[in-house]
C-alpha cells in the first residue's frame, strides 16, 4: 500500500511538473530568437529555457530587455517586450507583430530607422506602446488608430514627414501621448477631440499649422498640455478656461492673433505656467493671484500691460518672469522673497522699489559686498561706475561713459579670459548666473544678462557648457571647451561703443549634444539670433552648420552702433528637442563674441546720433541660486 501510494505521489508530482512547463506559441519562439539575432540580444536571452519561463532573469519587472508573458491559457504569449536604450539599430521588424497578444513594448531610446510598418495595427491588445527617442521616418501609420485599447501611446524625438494621421482619434481609451519632436507638420486632426481620458498631451517642437484647437478645451482630464515651438496660430482659445485639472500649461511662440488671459480663472490647480512668447495682450488680471499652486510663471516676451497684482508672489511661487512686457507699477512688497527668481527686464516697473527691495534682501541674506545695490550707506566694494551701468541698461538713462570710448570688445563666454593667435582678448566670462542675472564687465566694456529656468531640471545645467574634448576646426579650441547656455533669453551687450560699423563674430560649437551613433546622437538644439534687435539667425542648429559636435562654426555679422551700445541676444523659441542627452538639454549656446569696429573707407565711424535708439528699460531679480562669494571673481551684481 504505502509504495503504491508513494508510486501515486510521485506520479502526481511529475504530472504537475509537465503541467508548470511553460510553452510559448512556437511562432512566438521563433519570432523571438530572430528579433534576439537581429537586435544582437542573445546574450540577454538564452533561450536554451523557454522565453516564457516566469522566473527567467528577462521576465523580471526591471530586468532590460524584458520578456514577459501571459501562460493563463494552455499555450503562454507574450505580453510585455521591453528594449530600452540599449541602442538597437535597423528596422521594426515583420516578426515583431508575430507576438499578437502584446499590451506593453518599450522600444524607446534606440536608433531604429525606416517606417513604423502598418501592421502595428495588428497589435490590438497594445496598452503601452513607447517609439520615443529613435530615428523613424515616414509618415505616422493611419494603423495605430486600430490599436484602440492604447493608454499611453509615445513617438516623440524621432524624424517623421507628413500630418497626424485623422485615426489617432480612434484610441478613445488614450490618456498619455507623446508627440513632441517627431517631425509631424500641418493641421491638428479634428478627430482628437474623441480622446476624452487624455491626460497629457506633449506636442511641442512640431511643424503644426494653423489655429491652435479649440477642441483641446473639450479634453477635460487634461493634466498636462505642451505646444511650444509649433507654426501655430493664436489665440489661445477660451475653451481653454474649462480645463480645470491642468497643473502643467506650456504654450509659446503662438503667431497672428492676440490671446488674452482671460481664461486662467478657473485653472486653480496650475504649478507650472509658461505662455512665453506668444502675443498675449492682456492686462496682468488681479486672479493671477489666487493661482496659489503656481511654482513657475513665465510670461515674458508678451505685450501684458497693467501691474503685477500685489498678491502675486504667494508662498508657492519659485519663478517669476515678466520680462519684454509693457507692464508698469511697483514690485509687490514681498519681492525679496528667499529662493525666488523674477525677472522683469524691459518693463516699466519702478526701479527704485527694486532697489530697496534688493537692498532688504541682500542686508538679510548677507550677500557679498560685491553686490550692494544702489542706495546703500555705503556702497562697498561696488564701483560706483558699475552701478551707474546697471542703473543704464535698466532704465534707459545715459550711461556713465558720456565720451564713448571703445571700438571693440570680445568675451570668452563661459570661460576665462584668452588670447587667440591674433591677439584678440577674449575677456573673462566664468562668474555664476542665476536664473535671472545682470553681469558687467570690470571694465565696463560689456555686459550680460540671462534669464530663466530649465524647468524641467531646476537643478541641472547652471548656465555653463563645459568640456575636456578638443574641437575641431578651430585654431583656438580652448575658446569653445566653454561656453554660456539659457533657457530662454541670453543677452550680451557692448557697452560705450563709438557709433559706427561693426562686425560681429559669434564662435560656436556644439558641446553638449554629441553626434555618435546612439540614441544620444539624436538631440536637436535649435535657437535664434538677434543682433541690434534684427534677426539674424532662425532655428540655427550648431551641429548642423559645423557638420559635427565639437566642431567650431563662426557666423560674421555687420550692425551699426548708433547709441553706444551693441546688442546680441540668443533667444529659445521653443524649438529643438527638450531632453537628449538629458532633461532641459536645449536653448541656446554661444562660445565667444568677437565685434569690432569697421574703420576702412564707408561705414566708418561717422554717425554722430547721440540717440538713444535702443531703451533698455526693466532689470533682473534673481535670488534663486544660493550664492556662495567664492563663486564671484569680481564685481559684479546678481540682480
Ligand atoms: C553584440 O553584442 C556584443 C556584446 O554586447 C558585442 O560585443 C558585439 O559587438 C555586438 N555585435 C553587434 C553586431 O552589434
Ligand atoms: C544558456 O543557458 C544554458 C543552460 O542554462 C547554459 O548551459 C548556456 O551556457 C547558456 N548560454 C549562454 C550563451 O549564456
Ligand atoms: C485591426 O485589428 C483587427 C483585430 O482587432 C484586425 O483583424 C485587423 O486586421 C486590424 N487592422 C489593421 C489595418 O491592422
Ligand atoms: C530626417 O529625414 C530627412 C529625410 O526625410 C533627412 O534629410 C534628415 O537628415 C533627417 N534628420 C535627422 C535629424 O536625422
Ligand atoms: C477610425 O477613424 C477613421 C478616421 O477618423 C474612421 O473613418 C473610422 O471609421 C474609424 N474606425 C473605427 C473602427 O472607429
Ligand atoms: C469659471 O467658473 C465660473 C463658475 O463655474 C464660470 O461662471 C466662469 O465662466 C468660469 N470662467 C471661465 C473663464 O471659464
Ligand atoms: C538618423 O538617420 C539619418 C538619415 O535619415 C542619418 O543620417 C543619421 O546618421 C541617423 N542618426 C543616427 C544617430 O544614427
Ligand atoms: C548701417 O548703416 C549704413 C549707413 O547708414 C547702412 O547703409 C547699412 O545698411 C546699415 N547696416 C545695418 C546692418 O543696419
Amino acid at each position: 500500500m504505502r509504495s503504491l501510494a508513494f508510486f501515486c505521489y510521485l506520479f502526481l508530482c511529475m504530472l504537475q511538473l509537465v503541467a508548470a512547463q511553460p510553452t510559448t506559441d512556437p511562432a512566438e519562439v521563433v519570432a523571438l530568437n530572430t528579433l534576439a539575432d537581429y537586435w544582437n540580444l542573445s546574450s540577454s536571452w538564452n533561450f536554451s529555457i523557454d522565453p516564457c519561463t516566469p522566473d527567467a532573469q528577462w521576465a523580471s519587472k526591471d530586468a532590460n530587455p524584458r520578456i514577459a508573458c501571459d501562460c493563463s491559457d494552455k499555450t503562454c504569449h507574450v505580453t510585455h517586450l521591453t528594449i530600452y536604450a540599449l541602442d538597437i539599430t535597423g528596422t521594426i521588424p515583420k516578426e515583431l507583430f508575430v507576438l499578437k497578444e502584446l499590451m506593453d513594448l518599450n522600444l524607446g531610446q534606440n536608433v531604429l530607422e525606416g517606417p513604423i510598418p502598418a501592421e502595428i495595427g495588428q497589435l490590438s491588445k497594445m496598452q503601452y506602446l513607447s517609439m520615443g527617442i529613435n530615428n523613424l521616418t515616414g509618415p505616422v501609420p493611419p494603423e495605430l488608430g486600430n490599436l484602440t485599447k492604447l493608454i499611453s501611446l509615445s513617438f516623440s524625438s524621432n524624424n517623421f514627414s507628413g500630418p497626424l494621421p485623422r485615426e489617432l482619434g480612434n484610441l478613445t481609451s488614450l490618456q498619455e501621448l507623446y508627440i513632441d519632436s517627431s517631425g509631424v507638420s500641418g493641421n491638428i486632426p479634428e478627430e482628437l477631440a474623441k480622446l476624452q481620458y487624455l491626460k497629457k498631451l506633449w506636442a511641442s517642437d512640431n511643424l503644426f499649422t494653423g489655429k491652435l484647437p479649440d477642441f483641446i478645451g473639450t479634453l477635460m482630464e487634461l493634466v498636462d498640455l505642451r505646444f511650444q515651438g509649433t507654426l501655430l496660430e493664436g489665440p489661445i482659445p477660451s475653451s481653454f478656461g474649462a480645463l480645470t485639472k491642468l497643473e502643467d500649461l506650456r504654450l509659446g511662440d503662438l503667431t497672428m492673433e492676440d490671446s488674452s488671459l482671460d481664461f486662467l480663472e478657473n485653472l486653480t490647480s496650475l504649478s507650472i505656467l509658461s505662455l512665453r512668447n506668444s502675443r498675449v495682450a492682456s492686462q496682468l488680471p488681479e486672479r493671477l493671484s489666487t493661482l496659489a499652486n503656481l511654482k513657475y510663471l513665465y510670461l515674458g516676451n508678451n505685450i501684458l500691460t497693467g501691474e503685477l497684482p500685489s498678491r502675486i508672489i504667494t508662498p508657492k511661487l519659485v519663478a517669476l518672469d515678466v520680462s519684454f512686457n509693457p507692464i508698469s507699477g511697483n514690485l509687490p512688497l514681498n519681492s525679496a522673497k528667499v529662493g525666488l527668481a523674477m525677472n522683469v527686464v524691459r518693463t516699466s516697473i519702478n526701479a527704485n522699489n527694486l532697489y530697496d527691495s534688493m537692498h532688504f534682501f541682500m542686508y538679510m541674506y548677507g550677500y557679498d559686498i560685491a553686490y550692494q545695490p544702489l542706495g546703500m550707506a555705503k556702497p562697498l566694494g561696488m564701483a560706483k561706475k558699475t552701478l551707474g551701468i546697471f542703473r543704464c541698461l535698466q532704465d534707459g538713462s545715459e550711461c556713465p561713459d558720456k565720451v564713448p570710448s571703445y571700438s571693440s570688445f570680445s568675451v570668452n563666454c563661459g570661460g576665462t579670459d584668452q588670447i587667440s593667435a591674433s591677439g584678440v582678448d577674449y575677456e573673462d566670462d566664468s562668474q555664476f548666473m542665476g536664473a535671472a542675472s545682470l553681469y558687467a564687465s570690470s571694465e565696463h566694456r560689456w555686459a550680460v544678462s540671462n534669464m530663466g529656468v530649465f524647468v524641467s531640471n531646476p537643478n541641472g545645467p547652471l548656465y555653463i557648457a563645459k568640456t575636456d574634448s578638443q574641437i575641431m576646426g578651430a585654431l583656438e579650441s580652448e575658446l569653445y571647451k566653454t561656453a554660456r547656455i539659457s533657457p530662454s533669453s541670453l543677452r550680451y551687450y557692448g557697452i560705450g561703443l563709438k557709433n559706427g560699423k561693426y562686425n560681429v563674430e559669434l564662435h560656436f560649437a556644439e558641446i553638449v549634444m554629441d553626434d555618435s551613433q546612439s540614441w544620444k546622437g539624436l538631440g536637436r538644439r535649435l535657437f535664434d539670433v538677434y543682433v541690434q534687435g534684427e534677426r539674424v539667425l532662425q532655428d540655427f542648429n550648431i551641429r548642423d552648420e559645423a557638420g559635427a559636435s565639437k566642431r567650431a562654426i563662426i557666423k560674421t555679422f555687420e550692425a551699426n552702433v548708433t547709441n553706444t551700445i551693441m546688442e546680441i541676444h540668443f533667444f529659445w523659441a521653443g524649438r529643438g528637442t527638450c531632453c537628449i542627452p538629458s532633461q532641459g538639454t536645449y536653448g541656446p549656446l554661444v562660445s565667444a563674441i568677437h565685434v569690432s569696429q569697421v574703420t576702412d573707407g564707408i561705414g566708418s565711424p561717422s554717425n554722430n546720433d547721440k540717440k538713444r535708439v535702443r531703451r533698455l528699460v526693466g532689470i533682473a531679480f534673481g535670488c534663486a541660486e544660493t550664492k556662495k562669494a567664492r563663486d564671484k571673481p569680481r564685481p559684479s551684481l546678481q540682480i
